[in-house]
């Protein structure tokens, strides 16, 4: 018998015919990435229903030298959750932990376990009059667990932050199978390092996230969305501050939209359309709420949207009439991915810059890619208001088959030179995953490298969690955080 069979009639053992499989039909959905650009093998997939039984999972991992893939609602942006094609990975699905252990108004937080899907946490916030205020265009398929592994973002990060500001509280198991138990929401701890923000972002390299206590913010009373045509990003920008200046806290989205991905939506996403009556070169979604009780923002918006047109910031304008045309308008917004992907090969990227000069280095970068690579087509589209746009270059309309192996990687180093030399990040929101591993490589500063490196190495001496994410490798087995430091 080998160490992985053994392995596996223990798991079996402990977990019950529910809690492991080993039959490729069941795995086989789980091996490729959101994206469809990898695919992966893995030993077997383990699916516990609780806490202990990751417990059990990780100590006899890591007695085997078994790696682990963790995996919520598989929808990584950057193949996080695919196992590596070696095979050698046992694939720990999370989906079956997916209770919300408790859920009060009173404190406004709720404590879920990682396989929580998140519109599901949004639904049953909503019955207690409360909200998880982060949203993305995933939100019927990621989890909990995922979305703090990435620190995701979303649509409503402009109030109300990234997951890191959201989870008050985590419970997760550690490389060797040690329970770290920290779900109590402490608002002042000086205990040290924080290790729950060591969690938070670690793509699942540093142990596995069982369960978080997160923030709810009252229910919204009313809100008011908007669709504007503006002629640029500048616009868009001075737009965006001419609202904060009058709405303070209750301007929560603001999306920008490029004329081509607007177009790209109208033509692959059925029952979609175009929400004014000329096509403008850019575009933004605005959402303004307000809490039970108050007036609604409709009021407020509505006059900020008249001194835009009067300061020449907005071109044209639509409040949406009814809860229907929101969601009509928010449906175009969420569907860009899907109608890129429909449309073609892309090289898709995912940049922050400093907010202010956002605007700027979308049209400047966007003519620099495009005569540097003729025919290629940018579309710059998403999180304006927090410095984070998906930049993504498709494909001239005369690529071949292979354009996306053979050409694209050019072009994404291209992109993210231009970002690095503004300053900015080759990863607002997404994570690296393995597809951002080696640009990660070639760019980050050394110091970041050697800390990443390092903790990792604490953490995770034998290298067991999600091998080939995030972390690159080393170059030397022994290299130490000095070295890597004064590396030039
Ligand atoms: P998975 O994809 O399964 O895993 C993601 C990573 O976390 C992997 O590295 C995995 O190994 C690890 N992981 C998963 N669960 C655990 C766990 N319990 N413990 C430890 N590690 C774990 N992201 C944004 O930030 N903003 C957006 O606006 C946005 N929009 C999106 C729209 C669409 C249509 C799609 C498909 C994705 C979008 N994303 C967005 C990507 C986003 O990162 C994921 O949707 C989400 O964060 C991942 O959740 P998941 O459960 O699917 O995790
Ligand atoms: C979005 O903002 O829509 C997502 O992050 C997805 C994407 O980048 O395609
Ligand atoms: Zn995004």
């Amino acid at each position: 018998m080998t160490g992985a069979d053994d392995l596996l009639e223990k798991l079996a053992a402990a977990l019950g015919p529910k809690g492991l499989t080993r039959d490729p039909a069941d795995l086989s959905p789980w091996l490729e990435d959101w994206r469809k650009r990898y695919r992966g093998a893995a030993l077997a997939m383990a699916s516990p229903a609780s806490t202990q039984e990751v417990v059990q999972i990780l100590k006899l991992c890591s007695a085997a030298n078994v790696p682990i893939v963790p995996q919520g609602g598989n929808t990584s942006m950057v193949a996080g959750a695919t196992p590596c094609e070696e095979g050698r990975s046992l694939l720990l699905s999370m989906r079956r932990m997916n209770r919300i252990r408790s859920l009060s108004a009173q404190s406004n937080s709720a404590v879920c376990e990682a396989g929580v899907v998140l519109s599901h946490l949004h639904e049953a916030a909503e019955g207690e009059g409360r909200r998880f205020p982060l949203t993305l265009g995933a939100r019927g398929t990621a989890t909990i667990g995922g979305l703090i592994s990435t620190n995701a973002g979303g649509t409503q990060v402009l109030r109300f932050g990234t997951m890191r500001g959201l989870v008050q509280g985590l419970e997760a198991v550690l490389p060797d199978g040690t329970l770290f138990e920290g779900l109590t929401p402490l608002k002042k701890d000086n205990r040290g390092y924080d290790v729950r923000q060591l969690l938070i972002g670690a793509e699942g390299t540093l142990g596995i996230v069982t369960a978080a206590n997160l923030k709810l913010v009252p229910a919204i009373g009313s809100r008011s969305v908007a669709w504007v045509g503006v002629s640029s990003p500048t616009k868009a920008l001075e737009l965006l501050h001419l609202l904060s200046a009058g709405m303070a806290n209750s301007i929560e989205g603001f999306e920008l939209v490029p004329r081509s991905a607007l177009e790209l939506v109208l033509a692959h996403v059925p029952g979609t359309r175009q929400p004014l009556e000329a096509m403008h070169e850019w575009n933004v979604l605005i959402e303004a709420t307000a809490p039970v009780a108050a007036p609604s923002p409709e009021e407020a918006l509505s006059a900020a949207l008249g001194s835009a047109f009067a300061a020449g910031l907005a071109e044209d304008a639509a409040i949406a009439p009814n809860e229907a045309q929101a969601g009509a308008f928010w449906r175009i917004r969420d569907s860009i991915s899907e109608a890129e992907h429909k449309d073609g090969p892309a090289a898709k990227h995912d940049l922050s810059v400093e907010v202010a000069a956002m605007p700027g280095f979308i049209v400047e970068a966007t003519a620099a890619v495009e005569r540097r690579f003729p025919g290629s087509r940018v579309i710059a589209f998403g999180h304006l208001g927090d410095g984070n746009v998906h930049f993504n270059v498709r494909a001239p309309q005369d690529a071949g088959p292979d354009w996306l192996r053979d050409e694209a990687p050019a072009v994404t180093r291209y992109v993210h030179d231009l970002v690095v030399a503004a300053g900015g990040s080759i990863s607002a929101e997404h994570g690296i995953g393995q597809m951002r591993l080696s640009e990660l490589h070639r760019l980050a500063d050394p110091a970041r490298l050697g800390v990443m490196r390092a903790i990792k190495n604490a953490l995770d001496p034998k290298g067991i969690m999600n091998p080939g994410k995030l972390v690159p490798p080393f170059d030397g087995a022994q290299e130490s955080l000095a070295e890597a430091t004064l590396q030039p």
